[in-house]
């Protein structure tokens, strides 16, 4: 791996811990206006400075964050679908590598349906996106997005995580599932969690907390940090767990609700 993409993943995963919060506020990209990101910039202002990276799409990036912040970013770089649309994986590739490269990110995002209606054509856009990220060393994070038919077990995440690595993608992002130390040994690049909709603070806590301990490089979390009574007690919860092994309960007591 060369020094530029090495540089830009620990720019992401702490070298100190190995681990990461990522601020996920992407949600817009096909749910719109999102419950708690409705005034984007306002809530992504407040939760920044706890934020190891912020994944958005480069309008939200362009309209709602300030150019001066210094956190990393990682740049949704798939969709053109909706909510309300035919298929959720009928997905393009929706940001050029210039475009990435011009906003100066650290990392770019894409979602792989493995075994959707349109499987095939979102693991050839992550194979193409990858072969030309590789020409400027941006790493590539490919998300497992699971259908409403599909079990999101170890089984199935394994798979999925699996196939993203062995197109080359430099870190996966997937849910947490029971044996979910099954999913990272068999996945050779880091794995990161989404939080997944928002659930009572305690329970986004713990899950958090069994992520890491069964080996995850931390969480890229939206919903359960923005959509919280208690948003940035949240991130610095959820940073208290990645980062310093923090009890879920311990970290619980911290919150304001
Ligand atoms: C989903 O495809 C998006 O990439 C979200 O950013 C992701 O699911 C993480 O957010 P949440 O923790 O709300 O699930």
């Amino acid at each position: 791996m060369d020094c530029g993409m090495k540089n830009r993943i620990s720019q992401i995963i702490k070298p100190e811990t190995g681990r990461t919060v990522m601020l996920a506020v992407d949600h817009g990209y096909f749910l719109g206006p999102t419950t708690g990101l409705e005034e984007p910039r306002k809530i992504i202002a407040e939760l920044l400075p706890y934020a190891d990276s912020l994944m958005l799409t480069r309008g939200m990036l362009r309209t709602s964050v300030d150019p001066n912040a210094s956190v990393p970013i990682v740049l949704r770089a798939s969709g053109a679908n909706s909510i309300i649309g035919d298929d959720l994986s009928n997905e393009a590739i929706t940001v050029s590598v210039k475009d990435a490269v011009r906003l100066n990110v650290s990392a770019v995002a894409l979602s792989i349906y493995v075994g959707g209606k349109y499987e095939h054509q979102t693991l050839k856009n992550l194979a193409s996106l990858i072969s030309e990220c590789e020409e400027y060393g941006i790493p590539v994070l490919a998300v497992t997005a699971v259908g409403k038919e599909m079990a999101r077990d170890a089984k199935y995440l394994s798979l999925a995580c699996r196939i993203a690595a062995e197109l080359g993608a430099h870190m996966v992002k997937t849910y947490y599932c029971d044996d979910f130390e099954k999913v990272v040994k068999s996945c050779p690049v880091p794995v990161v969690i989404a939080g997944g909709k928002k659930i009572p603070e305690k329970e986004a806590l713990e899950l958090a907390y069994n992520a890491v301990r069964d080996g995850a490089a931390g969480v890229d979390m939206g919903r359960n940090i923005f959509q919280s009574k208690d948003p940035v007690g949240m991130i610095k919860a959820v940073r208290s767990i990645v980062h310093e092994n923090v009890s879920a309960e311990k970290a619980y007591k911290t919150l304001k609700l």
